[in-house]
């Protein structure tokens, strides 16, 4: 049974006051709330085991060692992997996608062709930009409708023998479309481009099945789903991670170094330069631990009608205006009122202990999409609570009360 009172008392910072006020925290997309699981989990490596990885001959580092491989392959698990090489720990979904960007430079040239989504992330449309630019390869962009979904029609003309990578996030961190990701792995792999998906804003919510999808690469943050920030993963097909170069030199991603010839290690060192976050991997594997037990479908079901309560709330707001009308959508609720700033509504929002995020979201081409500067943004984790909602509809009223 989902009882969401009894999850609460999981999150310390819950119970706590923002402004004299119980604080109502809807700025998931952003980042998630750390369960006291995982926050134990970072304070037992820290008082018992803190050690740097695969270097030691001494018992700390096997141990700590011991834990981030087995973090990795709950990992592989979760996602259904073939392998748990498969899974590269990076610094987070950013670092990801520069890890493959960066990789394909060298496997671009003029006049190919790369296809991103018009509801992107920066962090999936200036990578790309930039290796267009040293490679002389064409960016190409799927657009969207007014309700926030991707006109496959469109997709399917932009296609052809040129297209060597398709990039689409899972879910749009601005608006909370589903995408198609199926449909888009599928239709590009018919005229042989990869597929790097974007799964930051998918991961708290439902779970992707790397083999089952047949995607080529897919990226996830630790710090959406109840993990620590500084952390994330990068799964690539094992084909696609031999043939890609290695992203950063340094110490651990060696086989042997000469000044005359460096040779790589094996995967997933190879894209594993340096001291990685180690702390941060292990509880990784512990916040999917703590949402496992949850259950992904009790949490899907319940943030479903926490944004169906949500929406039809706030539609009773006079001049409030709902972006992102997807029939497939995670709980993300992007609006603006009519005549007022997000940021406005935002700081009064604040002022009653309401986290929201005001702004473009990191999605500039949706706000020029809509003809807007940005948006205030609420977004639901299975935490949340309905009363919470009634207290977030009651602040923008008010904040409309006192601004126009
Ligand atoms: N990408 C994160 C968000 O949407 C930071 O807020």
């Amino acid at each position: 049974m989902f009882n969401v009172q009894k999850i609460r008392n999981d999150f310390p910072i819950l119970s706590r006051e923002v402004n004299n006020k119980p604080l109502v925290y809807f700025d998931n997309a952003a980042t998630s709330q750390t369960p006291i699981q995982v926050i134990n989990c970072i304070v037992d490596y820290y008082s018992n085991y803190n050690a740097n990885i695969h270097r030691g001959v001494h018992s700390l580092s096997q141990e700590a060692t011991d834990k981030y491989e087995q973090a990795r392959q709950k990992i592989q698990k979760h996602f259904n992997a073939a392998h748990a090489h498969e899974i590269i720990f990076t610094s987070g979904t950013t670092d990801a996608i520069n890890l493959v960007a960066n990789g394909f430079a060298s496997l671009l040239k003029k006049g190919d062709e790369i296809i991103v989504s018009a509801m992107e992330h920066h962090s999936n449309i200036v990578p790309w930009q930039m290796i267009a630019e040293k490679t002389g390869a064409i960016l190409k962009v799927i657009p969207m409708n007014q309700e926030g979904e991707l006109l496959m029609n469109v997709y399917q003309e932009l296609l052809s023998e040129k297209t060597k990578v398709v990039f689409c996030n899972h879910v749009s961190n601005a608006l909370g479309t589903i995408n198609p990701i199926q449909e888009i792995i599928d239709m590009a792999h018919k005229v042989g481009a990869a597929v790097l998906v974007d799964g930051a804003q998918a991961a708290p919510h439902l779970v992707a099945d790397v083999q089952a999808l047949n995607v080529d690469f897919y990226t996830v943050s630790a710090h959406k789903i109840c993990g620590p920030t500084g952390v994330g993963i990068l799964y690539g097909k094992e084909d696609w991670l031999k043939k890609l170069p290695p992203y950063q030199g340094g110490g651990e991603m060696i086989a042997e170094v000469t000044f005359e010839k460096t040779t790589y290690a094996d995967l997933p060192h190879k894209f594993e330069a340096g001291t990685p976050n180690i702390c941060g991997g292990i509880a990784f594997g512990a916040a999917l631990d703590y949402m496992n037990a949850i259950g992904f479908d009790a949490i899907a079901t319940y943030e479903n009608e926490l944004l169906q309560y949500a929406t039809e709330k706030l539609l009773e707001i006079e001049g409030l205006k709902i972006y992102g009308t997807a029939k497939n959508k995670t709980g993300v609720i992007s609006f603006n009122i009519d005549g007022l700033h997000p940021y406005d509504i935002g700081s009064i929002l604040d002022k009653l202990g309401i986290a929201v995020r005001t702004g473009h979201h990191c999605a500039q081409p949706i706000m020029d999409f809509y003809k807007i500067p940005g948006t205030v943004r609420a977004s639901f984790s299975f935490y949340n609570t309905k009363e919470e909602i009634d207290v977030l509809v009651e602040g923008v009223q008010r904040a409309k009360n006192m601004l126009q």
